[in-house]
């Protein structure tokens, strides 16, 4: 086949750089809606980093996010890897240290982590990471945009190993900092006021109780908006109470969800198409496809929370005037009767009752009133 041929059969296939140098790699590629459990999925040896891994490309990232799952042996170190993007990494499992340098023009920097913390790799940096516990392997969530710079550049050596090392640092928060929480009134008033987690370390995703609420999305929701310094990546983590279910939405791909704590299951569906249940407790990860509808049901005994990580602002997908939100959210009132009626069978079958507010499914209107959790806050 000509070079020429081979070019037109590539525009077409959906086949991006990215998936032939994830393929290039000899790992396990993970696709489809969702991991299950991330502390156990099987990995494989990957040579070029002395570890074992598995890529996460499943079908709602649409080659617009990276996400692969790294594990540290009890002890070690990797060797260390000169990354030209910002990545943030999740810490699923274990305990251990990052250390983060940049040439001499800055100074390096070492920082601890345990389970459920999560930081950002700023670009341009060598990182590397050490197991701190000598019985037990860590597992690392990394997430990332390679798969469009790769569409940008196709070359890895741009990425990987780099000798760039970027423009001189202005600002002492732009090289390392421990998270702050910042509060901020948005001018679209739509949105209310927000709450802003800042920093490059978060110590602990499943404590932080710093949350506004977001009574938008029903469920007596609460949530915490995290922004990087000298980034453009950003997330955002989601608090809801037992036994209630949060309002349908969608918006664009590439968004990966993780599950710091919780029990219970999200539903996803292409409009006028058939649903698909995921199931997720701790360390589950799920992404919603492009444009499907998405709905999050806490069907334990207890608060659930939900890391949500960002693609990049391109592809959030939101309507572009305020009033047509509405097109990307159904109400209660509007929502699909088997909803409710899947969500009280699961209470039924743990033995529980739904505390959904009979209100919420008969006026349009209805407003959420935030109230206290009913537990502590986990
Ligand atoms: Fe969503």
């Amino acid at each position: 086949m000509s070079k020429a041929m081979q070019a037109e059969r590539k525009m077409w296939s959906k086949f991006y750089s990215y998936d032939e140098w994830m393929e290039s790699q000899g790992i396990p590629i993970y696709r489809g809606y969702y991991i299950e459990d991330l502390r156990t999925l099987e990995l494989g040896w990957w040579d070029a980093r002395e570890c074992n891994s598995a890529f996460i490309q499943l079908t709602g990232q649409e080659g617009v996010t990276s996400a692969r799952v790294t594990e540290i042996p009890p002890g070690k170190s990797l060797p260390p890897l000169k990354f030209a993007l910002d990545e943030i990494v999740y810490v699923v499992e274990g305990r251990g240290l990052t250390t983060i340098s940049a040439g001499e023009k800055r100074p390096k920097k070492t920082f601890e982590w345990q389970k459920h913390s999560m930081f950002l790799l700023p670009h341009n940096y060598t990182h590397q990471f050490t197991n701190m516990q000598g019985d037990k392997p860590v597992r690392l969530l990394h997430y990332n945009y390679m798969p469009l710079t790769l569409s940008g550049v196709r070359d890895v050596n741009y990425i990987f190993g780099n000798p760039y090392e970027g423009a001189d640092i202005q600002n002492e928060m732009d090289f390392y900092s421990e998270a702050k929480m910042v509060s901020q009134n948005l001018l679209d008033e739509s949105w209310g006021r927000r709450a802003y987690w800042y920093g490059n370390f978060f110590p602990d995703m499943k404590a932080w109780d710093k949350l506004d609420s977001n009574a938008r999305r029903g469920a007596g929701g609460r949530s915490v908006y995290i922004q990087f310094p000298d980034s453009e990546m950003s997330c955002h983590m989601s608090v809801f109470d037992a036994r209630l279910y949060k309002k349908a939405h969608r918006h664009g791909p590439g968004r990966v969800i993780v599950i710091p704590v919780g029990e219970g299951y999200s539903i996803m569906w292409e409009e006028g198409k058939e649903k698909v249940v995921v199931p997720w407790h701790e360390a589950s990860l799920f992404v919603p496809p492009n444009k499907w509808f998405h709905q999050h049901f806490n069907a334990g005994g207890d608060p659930a929370r939900y890391l949500a990580l960002h693609p990049p602002m391109q592809f959030h997908g939101h309507a572009e005037k305020v009033e047509d939100r509405a097109k990307d959210q159904i109400e209660y009132c509007n929502e699909d009767q088997w909803v409710r009626e899947k969500f009280e069978g699961e209470m039924t079958k743990r033995g529980i009752t739904s505390l959904m507010p009979p209100e919420a499914y008969s006026d349009p209107n209805f407003e959420w009133n935030w109230k206290p959790f009913l537990k502590g806050d986990n």
